[in-house]
């Protein structure tokens, strides 16, 4: 959470710092600020409540000037989101100034000691003690501020992405990370520092990743440095990264989400390009070839992740059970680190994460390992801190995904489930030939499916949402591979429209919330011909025996469900176990709606963030 962009080079600093806040506010957007180095070496803060914009329209009437800067858009913990908390912040003496993303655990016991120090604090946040620790030190020590920031973080508990500069000092920019992550962006004689590359690739597609306690020191005209906490000096690969600018913009789209949810068939087809052959007769899964001997003998799978990605985790679960007969845990990253959980040094990992720094699962992971699990991660960001951190993995391969509500990423989590589990079936020998060759063909042509569900569905749910924007609730079911697909529809309407909405297996409605059935009550079920589809009916006229307003989403050409439903959404017909792949589509399409008709943010939906870099 929060988005940190920072510039030294020989261009204005300001619409290069506030470009990049707008590419990295899905990361934060409860306040955002500048801090600036002009010429003569004087240094500025400006810093607003509110978006980016609100910092804009801010700095308008303000002097902006200076080839050196740092920016902040923040997702508030500590401290709510005011002009105050916001960040850049000073030191005491006004001659420092940092931006933070992460959490200092320990600032309490650091504020208190500066305080006694004769300090003074201005914001509730957690940032001001180390800004105001950093220039202690400098004082005491009569250090300069690269070994400042050493002792400083060296006595900080918790997680930073930080970037610091000095009144005096416009060719000097410092940046640390641990745990939060750091891209350093490097042009011709211009360099760049932020949270991710967004902000960065529009100049430079040179990056190097920093690692946990390393430090970058910035120098106009030279080489940049890294260095770790302890002073010792890291050489970094340069790495180029091949993602366009194109990818970053909405290209015709009212919202990031809703091109995220069409682009769907590309991001599949792309997700899946070069893994399944073209005579579909064949996965070829790199991280799963080089370690096949693990996954054939392998007794256990345990899944962790969070939020939209553990609803992935949890179809995962049903495929690796049903294709290749191996036991599967799926667990909420956040409970399994804290929990003392039995973990075996023969069990597999795998670790599912859109952005790959989900802090939460990057801990877990780390437990994982410690206790000498094979750790395979999915992530959708290329050289993410999970995507480091795992022995193995397979990225989703869709494009930076923008919208803070998932949808893309979504779907290609589910298709590289599908790909792994097909894959480790046929090491084992769990399917027939002849069932493997039919889902390959079947995974094959889901792309095309989902791009008619797109052209066929998209109006009829926008007038359908007319219906239901002004609900106070909403229940999802599904049954089998559909349930949690339930799960995820609900937590997607919940996310962007602010409506409550909760997700069931259909079948443990009766065993509670049939209760909050009337005619009020909309319910969205998934009641698709696979498996299920008998059972599914039957819940739907108990629904309908309580007055409750059916939305259900059938196969083509249903006529039981049409019959007795309010409203139906059709989708193809597919495999059982693919299923989840188009179902959530028009709950994507239904959420988004809602959202627009109801005039919420859907990008930037309140109090979320995309990537939850603290626990
Ligand atoms: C946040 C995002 C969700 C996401 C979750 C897990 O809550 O808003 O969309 O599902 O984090 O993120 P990850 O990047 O680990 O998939």
């Amino acid at each position: 959470m929060c988005g940190i962009v920072g510039y030294m080079g020989n261009r204005e600093a300001y619409p290069i710092l506030v470009k990049g806040l707008h590419r990295l506010e899905y990361r934060g957007y409860d306040s955002a600020g500048v801090a600036l180095v002009n010429s003569n070496g004087d240094l500025s803060i400006y810093k607003t409540k509110g978006r980016v914009s609100d910092l804009e329209e801010f700095c308008q009437s303000k002097d902006t000037t200076g080839m050196i800067g740092i920016a902040h858009t923040r997702w508030a913990t500590h401290g709510e989101p005011n002009n105050v908390n916001a960040h850049p912040h000073y030191s005491e003496s006004e001659n420092l100034a940092l931006i933070h993303n992460g959490i200092i655990e320990n600032y309490a016991v650091l504020k208190a000691r500066l305080m006694q120090n004769g300090y003074h604090f201005k914001s509730n946040t957690d940032t001001e003690a180390l800004i105001q620790l950093i220039e202690y030190i400098k004082k005491q020590n009569k250090v300069d501020l690269c070994t400042a920031v050493q002792l400083a973080l060296g006595q900080v508990v918790g997680a930073y992405a930080i970037a610091v500069m000095e009144k005096g000092q416009p060719d000097l920019l410092i940046a640390a990370r641990k745990s939060s992550p750091l891209v350093l962006g490097i042009g011709d004689d211009e360099f760049f520092i932020a949270s991710d590359a967004s902000p960065i690739i529009e100049y430079t597609n040179k990056v190097i990743y920093l690692e946990d306690e390393e430090i970058v020191i910035v120098k106009r005209n030279l080489q940049p440095k890294i260095v770790t906490i302890g002073n010792v000096e890291k050489t970094r690969e340069i790495i180029e990264l091949e993602i366009s600018l194109n990818e970053l913009e909405k290209g015709g789209y009212d919202h990031f989400m809703l091109k995220e949810i069409f682009e769907q068939p590309r991001t599949l087809r792309d997700c899946m390009r070069g893994r399944i052959d073209v005579s579909c007769s064949q996965v070829v899964l790199s991280g799963i070839i080089d370690h096949k001997e693990r996954f054939r003998n392998v007794k256990r799978i345990i899944i962790l992740a969070c939020g939209t990605s553990w609803h992935a985790g949890l179809i995962g679960e049903y495929l690796f059970e049903e294709f290749c007969r191996i036991p599967v845990e799926v667990e909420y990253s956040s409970e399994f680190r804290y929990r003392n959980p039995v973990i075996n040094p023969d069990d597999i990992v795998i670790a599912i994460s859109q952005s790959g720094e989900t802090a939460d699962t990057l801990a877990a992971i780390e437990q994982a390992r410690q206790a000498g699990a094979f750790v395979y991660g999915i992530c959708n960001v290329v050289g993410s801190s999970i995507a480091r951190n795992t022995h193995s993995g397979s990225y989703t391969h869709v494009g930076p995904e923008i919208g803070v509500a998932s949808t893309k990423a979504f779907t290609a989590q589910l298709l590289v489930l599908a790909m792994m589990a097909l894959s480790v079936a046929h090491e084992k020998n769990t399917l027939t030939e002849e069932r493997y060759l039919r889902l390959l063909n079947e995974l094959n042509v889901i792309p095309d499916k989902i791009e008619w569900i797109l052209n066929t569905t998209n109006d009829s749910i926008n007038n359908l949402s007319k219906i239901f924007t002004y609900a106070h609730n909403f229940i999802y079911l599904g049954r089998g591979y559909n349930y949690p697909v339930a799960l995820e529809g609900a937590l997607k309407l919940k996310e962007i429209s602010y409506i409550h909405a909760e997700g069931y297996p259909a079948a443990e409605m009766k065993h509670g919330p049939i209760a909050l059935i009337d005619s009020e009550m909309p319910i969205v079920i998934i009641a698709t011909d696979n498996g299920m589809y008998e059972k599914v009916i039957s819940n739907i006229q108990e629904i309908k025996a309580r007055n409750g307003r059916v939305i259900a989403v059938v196969s083509e050409h249903d006529t039981v469900v049409k019959a007795i439903a309010d409203y139906v959404i059709e989708v193809p017909a597919t495999e059982d176990c693919f299923d989840p792949l188009l179902t959530t589509i028009p709950l994507q399409l239904l959420s988004y709606h809602i959202a627009v008709n109801k005039k919420r943010d859907v990008d930037m939906p309140r109090n979320l963030a995309k990537s939850v870099t603290v626990e």
